[in-house]
């Protein structure tokens, strides 16, 4: 008997996005935004991990690590690279993707749009703009018509809140256009983009599964002083609900990314909001809390809404080995606990599969089940690798 059973179709897999491993992106916003010498680590993404040709190598790690299921994005500005111009060749790599995904009984969760913009979209419209959801939409239009026979879980958006906050808001990555008022744009256009592309897969595609990979992040207040428990109910509601409430009818499951907890203490109330998001924001920040207990609460949290919840990334940056495994095993014992308590949740995809480029942090931080020698391009499967396939192959630990 496994201290942690997890029920009978549960879904184990990865997830990983295409701009942080294929490699030479060439007409996206992120290329030419790294050539100005914004990434930490002064390694641009480059060939990154080399995912676009090696893709065949790494669906067989996954493979071999007993996984079902498998979350990969797509690259608008590989499909559109010039506004209504769809590149057939690019489509047909990606099919040829997702056919060798199929060809080995993978559950395919397919990202539409993870941070990276087609760089004539970025220039000349922007996710302020109000004409970002008709094309967005014609784009999306065109991965259904081509792609919709090899998907089964189809994740609109990426992180739309980390999205709009850090490219908007605290100006950390491209378009770095900090202003209130776009922010709130954005926001607005996003939300508006996720509805209208619920509404087409579903015009297109009968019993279609549609949701958001969504940011979550929990708040806890250990001093537990009445302040600093109300801001952190605050928060936990605001950050990671709201969102999700102006959406509500147009999801099929709920897909929560969830890597980090920070703690509410007392500060003052001013300072304490600054503080919080740019510490959400800014993930590398010391202070930030690993706290696989949040899992639970936020679970619990989203069990309302009573959609299947997957959780689309969940990870740590550990370049040794040493926390990973722990850290998976807490996360699964408090999404155990969930399921105990009736929380529909159906899957767990590990981010990531492979170390990649990690946005404007470079290739420093080491998500990988996996290790990339990014000087051969060679793969070492770390030893936690191997212990989440027993993992996945018992259906529990
Ligand atoms: C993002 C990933 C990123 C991961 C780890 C998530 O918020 O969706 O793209 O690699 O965090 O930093």
């Amino acid at each position: 008997m496994l201290e942690c059973q997890f029920p009978k179709n549960f879904l184990w897999g990865v997830a990983i996005s295409g701009h942080q491993t294929e490699g030479n992106n060439l007409n996206s916003d992120w290329y030419a935004w790294e050539r100005q010498g914004k990434i930490m680590d002064g390694n641009n993404s480059g060939r990154a991990c080399g995912f676009y040709h090696r893709y065949q190598e790494d669906i067989d790690l996954a493979k071999k690590l007993n996984l079902n299921s498998f979350r990969l994005g797509i690259e608008w500005s590989r499909i559109e690279p010039k506004r209504g111009e769809f590149d057939q060749k690019e489509i047909q790599h990606y099919r040829d993707v997702l056919l060798y995904l199929k060809k080995n009984n993978f559950k395919v969760f397919l990202t539409i749009w993870h941070f990276t913009l087609p760089q004539w979209f970025a220039e000349e419209v922007g996710w302020e703009g109000k004409e970002s959801v008709f094309y967005f939409c014609r784009y999306l239009e065109k991965i259904i018509e081509k792609f919709s026979d090899l998907v089964d879980f189809w994740v609109t958006l990426n992180e739309p809140t980390m999205y709009v906050g850090a490219a908007y808001l605290i100006n950390i990555w491209p378009p770095q256009k900090k202003s209130i008022l776009k922010t709130i744009q954005v926001f607005f256009n996003l939300v508006k983009a996720h509805k209208k592309s619920y509404q087409l897969i579903h015009q297109k595609i009968k019993n279609a599964q549609v949701g958001i990979a969504q940011n979550v992040v929990y708040f806890h207040s250990p001093a537990r002083s009445p302040i600093d428990k109300q801001l952190s109910w605050l928060f936990n509601h605001f950050y990671n609900e709201l969102f999700h409430l102006l959406t509500k009818k147009f999801h099929d499951f709920i897909g929560l990314n969830y890597y980090y907890a920070y703690q509410v203490t007392n500060i003052k109330l001013a300072k304490k909001i600054r503080r919080i998001i740019v510490r959400s924001l800014r993930k590398k920040d010391l202070r930030v809390e690993i706290y696989p207990r949040g899992i639970y609460r936020l679970v619990k949290m989203f069990k309302k809404y009573k959609r299947p919840i997957y959780i689309t990334e969940n990870g740590i940056d550990d370049s040794t080995d040493e926390k990973r495994i722990p850290f998976i095993q807490e996360t699964l014992k408090w999404l155990n606990q969930g399921l105990k308590e009736n929380v529909d949740i159906r899957g767990y995809l590990h981010w990531s599969l492979i170390d990649n480029f990690e946005w404007q942090e470079g290739f420093e931080p080491r998500y990988g089940l996996i290790e990339i020698d990014y000087q051969t391009q060679e793969r070492k499967p770390r030893p936690s690798a191997q212990i989440y396939a027993e993992i996945c192959r018992e259906n529990g630990f």
